[in-house]
């Protein structure tokens, strides 16, 4: 029997290892990025491959009024927004259209309201629904629109979510002991985080190589 991360993609195989997967202390992580064992799932059987299937008509595009295509975002979404347009704006050498970017994600960052509701329950919550509704809602109308750019942000989206929620769950269990004296690492490119030593080299979800990991400092000395 194989087991898969769903993060990165490690197989751990049983008859390779010597070990049933049942037998691995709760403790283990995957050894490549370091998801907890929880994240494995067995691995399908393979099947042959389905003809393609036409994909479905694009959800409405032309259908709903203008109005309908207007979302209106809370602060703390225009902050993150106008962030993410800042990093899109460095990665093309545009420093000017990045700094006002960060200038305008500042402003939305202070002006968000303190959330009395913030919890690690609720968070694990939202990103549960992530990938249980979120990503699968955003997958198919990426597929009905053949969207590449938005099917890498869901295979991308989906395995850094995991992690998240990978690392949330060990610092459930393990507390501050998990993070003391550990650095954290956060890949640049696809948000993947690391907590270890050393960057990986390659990172396990997008690929790119170690330098394009940020170490993130701010906890507090212990
Ligand atoms: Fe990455």
């Amino acid at each position: 029997m194989r087991y898969v991360c769903s993060v990165c993609g490690y197989v751990y195989d049983e008859a390779r290892e010597k070990t049933a997967f049942s037998d691995l202390p709760d403790s283990w992580k995957c050894p490549v990025c370091k998801a907890a064992k929880a994240a494995f799932v067995p691995e399908a059987p393979k099947e042959a491959p389905e003809p393609a299937a036409k994909p479905a008509a694009a959800p409405g595009m032309n259908t709903v009024s203008e109005e309908e295509h207007f979302t209106k975002l809370s602060v703390g979404q225009l902050a993150a927004l106008c962030s993410n347009l800042a990093r899109g704006c460095e990665k093309q050498y545009r420093g000017e259209e990045a700094s006002l970017f960060t200038r305008l994600a500042e402003h939305f960052t202070q002006s968000t309201p303190p959330d009395p509701e913030t919890s690690m329950e609720a968070l694990s919550a939202l990103m549960t629904e992530d990938i249980e509704k979120g990503y699968p809602a955003l997958r198919s109308a990426a597929d009905a629109l053949d969207d590449r750019g938005t099917k890498r942000i869901c295979v991308w989206g989906e395995k850094v979510t995991r992690m998240l929620l990978s690392l949330l769950s060990q610092y459930e269990s393990e507390g501050e002991a998990f993070l003391r004296d550990t650095p954290v690492w956060v890949c640049s490119v696809c948000g993947f985080v690391y907590v270890g030593g050393e960057p990986p080299e390659i990172c396990p979800v997008c690929k790119v190589p170690s330098w394009k990991f940020d170490q993130i400092e701010g906890r507090e000395p212990a």
